[in-house]
């Protein structure tokens, strides 16, 4: 089958899958703080010899990115720093004092929003805070988001002599038509400016964020960024599908439909960047991922390490996640819990000495079992049951079984070249959850 006509036949909405079960799908009702608490207990037993990962989400922009599909808070007024900063000390201290001792850092991560909206003293005071006498682990992977309109001398150089050596920086697209309809701006001039900046003082890993399907976006305008940014040569490359979520994100409304490349359009963009991104020496790793073969995302995936988390794909593999900051979502492994989304929520959680935990999911045996598979799929491009293959997973994956997508053979699953771009389809073969209830209004953007 042609690309075109397997794209108009698998472009359906579908989740990303950086849990399973999605967040849609969590069972809310089943789920309290309480038992949140208790099974991260129990978890942190058995697992606190390998560390946890950590992720901090600083919600504040300066300007809104009329694409973003972030939770964020646009204020000029950095007078918000530091009260955040102290709820995001507090709500540490709370997991200290509930596992009993401060954990073992094994990775951190510092999203948004903007991080380098504080400024590099606040960061610098949360940091050190946070990892307490211990410090990082030496091999701890701390990395963080900067915008290269704000990311200082100063934030790298603090942030690396804290342990810092990873850092993705924001691109999105370079082509000034686009970044007027997206409300974000900056040169490539500026983004080897910091680049620079951040190899000369010992960055290991320099990512990208580029996005495709952007509004306004066009081949030539895609090929021109693609070109800059192999003449930039990051280390990594996350090269989104655009997620058109206007029923979520009142920002995606500044622009109309019409604006948005779709079908085939998208599908050829993608295509496109791809082609450009291996011909100079990335190699793909799992879902919308680059990476040079000296960058330790490619070694982990060469050493089947691959790991994928609500952060994206991660070279890291910890059993516990504990996510700080609004809207923030932390694992144990048998459960999840999301915090509140808006700033006031989540601090009147925090004043209150409780945990801002606000939905989460306990996960069964079943979905344990799927959530393996899911995740071999996403990283290793293969999945094996242990029993024989559920007849109805066998159903649904047969139309890709038959445009050669996937094979199966006894009882594996493996996803054949063609499959690469539609992941998302075949994981959706194996999510119970979703096919129990179908969504009846649109909950995920589109596959591609
Ligand atoms: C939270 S943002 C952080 C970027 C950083 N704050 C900055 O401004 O440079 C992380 C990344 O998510 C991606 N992203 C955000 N909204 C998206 C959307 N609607 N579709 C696809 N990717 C999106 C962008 O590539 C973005 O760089």
């Amino acid at each position: 089958m042609e690309a075109a006509e397997l794209l108009r036949k698998y472009n359906i909405a579908a989740p990303r899958y950086t849990s399973y079960p999605t967040v849609p799908y969590w069972d809310n009702e089943n789920f309290s703080a309480t038992q949140w608490k208790r099974r991260l207990v129990t978890a942190y037993g058995e697992h606190k010899d390998e560390g946890i990962s950590l992720y901090i989400h600083l919600p504040f922009c300066e300007s809104l990115c009329t694409y973003c599909g972030c939770n964020t808070r646009i204020t000029k007024n950095h007078g918000v720093e530091l009260p955040y900063i102290d709820a995001l000390l507090k709500e540490w201290e709370m997991y200290c004092a509930l596992l009993g001792e401060r954990p073992k850092i094994k990775e951190i991560h510092l999203g948004g929003g903007t991080p380098t909206f504080f400024s590099a003293d606040n960061l610098k005071q949360l940091l050190e805070t946070i990892a307490g006498a211990s410090k990082f682990n030496d091999d701890a992977a701390c990395s963080f988001e900067g915008h290269p309109d704000n990311t200082t001398a100063d934030h790298l150089q603090v942030l690396y002599n804290l342990g810092f050596k990873r850092v993705s920086f924001g691109i999105q697209d370079f082509d000034p038509k686009v970044q007027f309809m997206i409300n974000r701006y900056q040169t490539p001039e500026q983004v080897l400016k910091i680049t620079e900046l951040a190899r000369s003082i010992g960055y290991q890993s320099i990512n990208y964020d580029l996005i495709y399907g952007l509004p306004g976006q066009n081949m030539g305008g895609l090929i021109e960024t693609i070109n800059e940014v192999i003449a930039l040569k990051p280390d990594r490359i996350a090269f989104y599908s655009y997620a058109h979520v206007p029923w979520i994100k009142a920002g995606q409304r500044h622009f109309t439909e019409k604006d948005i490349p779709q079908g085939d359009e998208k599908f050829a963009l993608y295509q496109q960047g791809r082609e450009m991104l291996v011909a100079a020496g990335y190699e793909e790793i799992g879902m919308d991922h680059f990476a040079l073969k000296t960058d330790s995302l490619y070694i982990a995936s060469e050493e089947g390490k691959l790991h994928r988390n609500f952060m994206g794909y991660t070279d890291q593999h910890t059993h516990i996640l504990l996510g700080l900051g609004v809207s923030s979502i932390s694992d144990c492994g048998t459960a999840f819990a999301q915090n509140a989304k808006t700033v006031e929520e989540y601090k009147k959680f925090i004043l209150s000495d409780e945990l801002a935990v606000q939905k989460g999911h306990l996960l069964s045996e079943e979905d344990l079992r799927i959530r393996r598979q899911i995740l071999d799929l996403m990283c290793q491009s293969e999945t094996c049951f242990v029993d024989d293959i559920p007849a109805a997973v066998v159903e649904r994956l047969q139309p890709m079984i038959a445009d050669r997508l996937v094979a199966i053979r006894n009882k594996e699953v493996k996803i054949l070249p063609l499959g690469k771009s539609f992941l998302r389809n075949v994981c959706m073969a194996f999510d119970e959850r979703l096919w129990q209830q179908q969504p009846k209004t649109q909950l995920f953007s589109a596959a591609i």
